[in-house]
């Protein structure tokens, strides 16, 4: 097992303090959702997947169960790429099924979820090359290992983080690491009813606000500011325009507020919400233009019984 940095602490310092530099000085404020993952926001995520309100982890699990023999004899794989593995919960399901697999990289901005993870894989595939890459899946594609055969799965739904100029970007940028015939494995939450969606993003125990306001605690922690993060409320709305699920955080008072590491004061009126994430939801028809559009076929397009998530297959063409 080795572990490949290319994001170090002082990188990561140096784009929160731009990120929050630009949020919160921009009208509407609003952060990006990558900072909501420390510690106790990983762990209140992982809580959150267990929610009965929240089904995407379920459903797309189910659908790597149903279909990871499948993938496998689709892809003939033998290098996993895995963007944004946190855990690599789900990943096992592939690892299972990819029976011609040599090598996993799993690629995430956290050493430490990477490195626990891959002493777990390491014992239980003893014969599978584990290669970290601490890195930004945005910034550090480039950085991925060169070969054929190569799989790149990027699941969960964290797709929908990315607006879709965002998007665009990401996809071309995984196109150009690929060579002809590799492939890429995504997971994709659908559009539904507001009445499924909504409750998802504000379940009824609380978690999610939790997980939303551990930003809050981020940069009180990080940058030495001092939000008062009771002070602000769970907003979760469904934005049927863009089709995708908006978190806010909402100030129920006015307050002005101090991030002494970069000497920023920013100024919250009463009632005032700041965006701390969109999620996006996705029809097949859309998916499978914006993959185009970046040089992908979809040859496959699997979803739970219920059609509520949907896990794609597409090769680089
Ligand atoms: C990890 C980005 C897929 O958008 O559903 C869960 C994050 N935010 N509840 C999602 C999240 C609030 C999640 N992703």
């Amino acid at each position: 097992m080795n572990l490949e940095v290319h994001l170090d602490a002082d990188e990561l310092a140096r784009t929160l303090r731009a990120d929050v530099t630009t949020g919160l000085t921009a009208s509407p404020k609003w952060l990006p959702p990558k900072w909501f993952y420390d510690e106790r926001g990983s762990e209140l995520f992982e809580q959150i997947t267990e929610l009965p309100e929240y089904y995407p982890t379920r459903c797309e699990r189910q659908i790597l169960a149903a279909h990871a023999d499948g993938i496998a004899r689709h892809t003939h794989a033998r290098t996993l790429i895995e963007l944004g593995s946190g855990y690599s919960t789900k990943t096992r399901l592939l690892l299972e099924a990819l029976t011609g697999l040599e090598t996993f990289v799993p690629m995430d901005v956290s050493p430490s979820a990477l490195t626990d993870a891959a002493v777990r894989i390491t014992a239980e595939y003893p014969g599978l090359t584990v290669h970290n890459i601490v890195g930004d899946i945005t910034r550090h594609l480039k950085f991925l290992p060169s070969g054929g055969d190569r799989l790149i799965a990027f699941l969960g739904g964290t797709i929908g983080n990315f607006d879709p100029a965002e998007r665009a970007a990401f996809f071309a940028d995984v196109r150009a690491v690929l060579g002809e015939g590799e492939h890429l494995l995504l997971g994709t939450d659908l559009v539904k009813s507001p009445s499924v969606l909504v409750p998802a993003y504000d379940d009824a125990a609380g978690v999610t606000a939790e997980f939303n306001r551990n930003v809050l605690h981020v940069l009180n922690r990080s940058l030495g500011a001092d939000f008062d993060p009771a002070a602000f409320e769970h907003v979760a709305l469904w934005d049927a325009e863009h089709e995708w699920i908006e978190m806010r955080l909402r100030a129920t008072r006015a307050m002005r507020v101090t991030v002494a590491d970069i000497g920023l004061t920013a100024d919250f009126a009463d009632g005032e919400e700041m965006r701390t994430e969109i999620s996006a939801k996705f029809r097949r028809e859309g998916v499978r233009a914006e993959l185009a559009e970046a040089g992908f076929e979809l040859d496959h397009w699997w979803t739970d019984p219920a059609g509520m998530f949907a896990v794609s297959l597409s090769r680089a063409i």
